[in-house]
This record gives structure tokens, sequence and C-alpha cells, in this order.
């Protein structure tokens, strides 16, 4: 198995890189680039963790001597907000990078499942598509974006508040901005009345921007980012290996009727998804919160997908 980290000298990149390195199975490769110089550094300072897998740094302007043979690419490569910003403000930044690396994704590693973590993930997602539709390689099994972080943390939200559930199942549906994420805390066996509920879809959607301002212009989320993307990463893993019923959530083209791209639990397969899963029964409340930021998802998915269409014609 060889997963590659694109942007993997970073904030998120770095701590996930040591997650990985620790928990991949054996016998697994793992590939870091970033153009940052102190990449081969990363790696060679891994590189003294005990474990049986394997670490290379890459850095350069070209990432593909990183990606040959890849079969998972978690990209958290990009600019990350400060205080202040929104993730559509890195849009303009991130926009560009990301339609680079998904290019030399789609010419040297056509075949890998890739996870994009970069924001504003609701246009990153469609622009990825785009370019690998351009490239004849796209099947959208294998494309996801990254909500994991979501669904951590509003785990961990109800873990605070309920000291006798221990292991909570929150599906965190819609998008990963704002208003498009919604956690279905209806889910939880605990009766939440509607006030506590939208006090509670309110606080995920802003956990985001809490972290941003608590780290006053130095970044955001990167640990527990990294964390929920090792997560992720190792049921792609697991699936990929074989195993049956790996349940995840994340962002992705298909099965939602009103957004062509929409964070939803699916089955994993070898391939990537193998069954978009139901997520009924919805509360009132909840389904309010997903009619009322399907615009703003729906004109985030455009976005992207202009950016993509007008660049690729040139
Ligand atoms: P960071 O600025 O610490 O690291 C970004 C890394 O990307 C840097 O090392 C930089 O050299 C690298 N990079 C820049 N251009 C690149 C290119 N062309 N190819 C490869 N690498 C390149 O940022 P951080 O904190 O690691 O965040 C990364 C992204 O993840 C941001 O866009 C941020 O908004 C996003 N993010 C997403 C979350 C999610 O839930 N999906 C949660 C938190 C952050």
């Amino acid at each position: 198995m060889k997963v590659v980290v694109l942007g993997a000298a970073g904030g998120i990149g770095q701590p996930l890189s040591l997650l990985l390195k620790m928990q991949l199975p054996a016998g697994s490769e793992l590939a870091l680039y970033d153009p940052a110089p102190m990449t081969r550094g990363v790696a060679v300072d891994l590189s003294h963790i005990p474990s049986r897998v394997q670490v290379a740094g890459f850095t350069g302007r070209d990432p593909s001597a990183a990606l040959a043979g890849a079969d998972i690419v978690l990209i958290p490569a990009g600019i990350a907000r400060k205080p202040g910003m929104e993730r559509s403000d890195l849009f303009k930044f991130n926009a560009g990078i990301i339609m680079d690396l998904v290019q030399h994704c789609g010419r040297v590693c056509p075949k890998a499942l890739i996870a994009i973590i970069t924001n504003p993930v609701n246009s990153m997602v469609p622009i990825a598509a785009e370019v690998l539709t351009q490239l004849g390689v796209y099947d959208p099994r294998r494309l996801f974006g990254l909500t994991s972080l979501d669904v951590a943390r509003s785990e961990s939200f109800c873990l605070d508040m309920n000291r006798e559930v221990d292991a909570p199942v929150v599906p965190v549906v819609g998008g990963h901005s704002g208003l498009t994420i919604v956690p279905l805390f209806s889910h939880v066996a605990e009766h939440y009345t509607d006030e506590q509920l939208r006090a509670l879809i309110a606080r995920v959607q802003q956990a985001g921007t809490e972290v941003v301002e608590a780290k006053a212009g130095a970044g955001s989320a990167t640990l527990a980012m990294a964390y929920a993307a090792l997560r992720f990463c190792l049921s792609l893993v697991r699936a990929k290996q074989g195993e049956a019923d790996i349940r995840e959530y994340a962002y992705i083209e298909g099965g939602h009727p009103q957004a062509r791209f929409f964070s939803q639990p699916m089955l994993l397969g070898p391939d990537g998804v193998a069954q978009v899963l139901d997520y009924s029964p919805v509360h009132s409340v909840e389904q309010a919160a997903i009619d009322g930021m399907l615009p703003t998802l729906n004109q985030e998915i455009q976005q992207g997908i202009d950016y993509a269409r007008n660049v690729l014609q040139d």
C-alpha cells in the first residue's frame, strides 16, 4: 500500500505524516511531497521512528516522483485561514494548487483514491472532478472531500455532554463550510430538544472558526484534522485490503438529488465508494438546516466547476 501526502511539510501534513508512519500497516510506503525545502528533512526525521513503513520525502515543483504507484493520495496542500477569513476567502489561493496537483494525480496515478483536505472543500472537489474528467480518468467513486473532522468534532462535543455514551455516531451531511455543515445529532440515542439541536448544529458549524480565533493568526485546525484524516485514510486502506462494511462520511459526487456533491455516509470498497447510504431519519430542525444551506452549497460547487472549466479552456 502506497500513501502519498501532498502538502506534507505543513501544519496538517506533518502530524498526519507522523500518524501515518506509526499506524499504516507493516510493509506500506509513505511518500511526502511539499515544495518547502524542509520536506526531505521531515521524511528523514520520521524515518527514525521504528515501524515497518518506508518513508521518503520529495520536494521541487513536480510531485510526479512521489505519486508514482500511489494507492491513496491525501491533499492538505495550500493556504489556511487566519482570523476574520471564511473558507471561501481561500479559493483564489488554493484553486490553482488543487488543479495542478490533481492534474499530476490524473496523469501519474489515475486509479488512486484521492482525498482533498484543502479548503474550501466544497469547491476544490468539483475542481478536481473537472480536471480528472478532462484527462478522461474521472471515477466519482475515487474522489473524496474530507469532512471527517466535522464528524470527529460532533462526536467529541457529544462525549463532552453525555458521559454515559461511549461511542456516539453523529452523521454529518451537506458540505464543509459554515452553514453547509449539518450534523445529525438526532441520531444519538439521547433526546435533544429543538433548541439543543440548533445550538449543537451551530457549534459544529463554527468549530473551525473557534480554532482559527484561538490560534490567533497562527493557522487553523491541524492536530484534530491530522487525526481525522488518519482515521479516514485507515478506512480507505482497510477497504482496499478487502475488509467489508467499512462505513465512512465524506463529500462525494452522487447520492443527493439536489446537489451534485454532498457529504454523506457511505460504505467503502477496494475502488472507493461502494454504496452511498441513506442518512434518514432527519429531525425537522436538521431538515430545515439542510434545505436552508442547499443554495450556498450549490453556489460553491458551481464556483469550482466554472473556475476549472475557464482555466482548462485557456
Ligand atoms: P499550512 O500552510 O500549514 O500548510 C500547507 C502546506 O502546503 C505548506 O507546507 C505549503 O508549502 C504546502 N503547499 C503549498 N503549495 C503546494 C503545492 N503546490 N503542492 C504541495 N504542497 C503545497 O496549512 P495547513 O494548516 O496544513 O492547512 C492546509 C489546508 O487544509 C488549508 O487549505 C486548510 O484550510 C485546510 N483545512 C481543511 C480542513 C478540513 O476539515 N477539510 C480542516 C483544517 C484545515
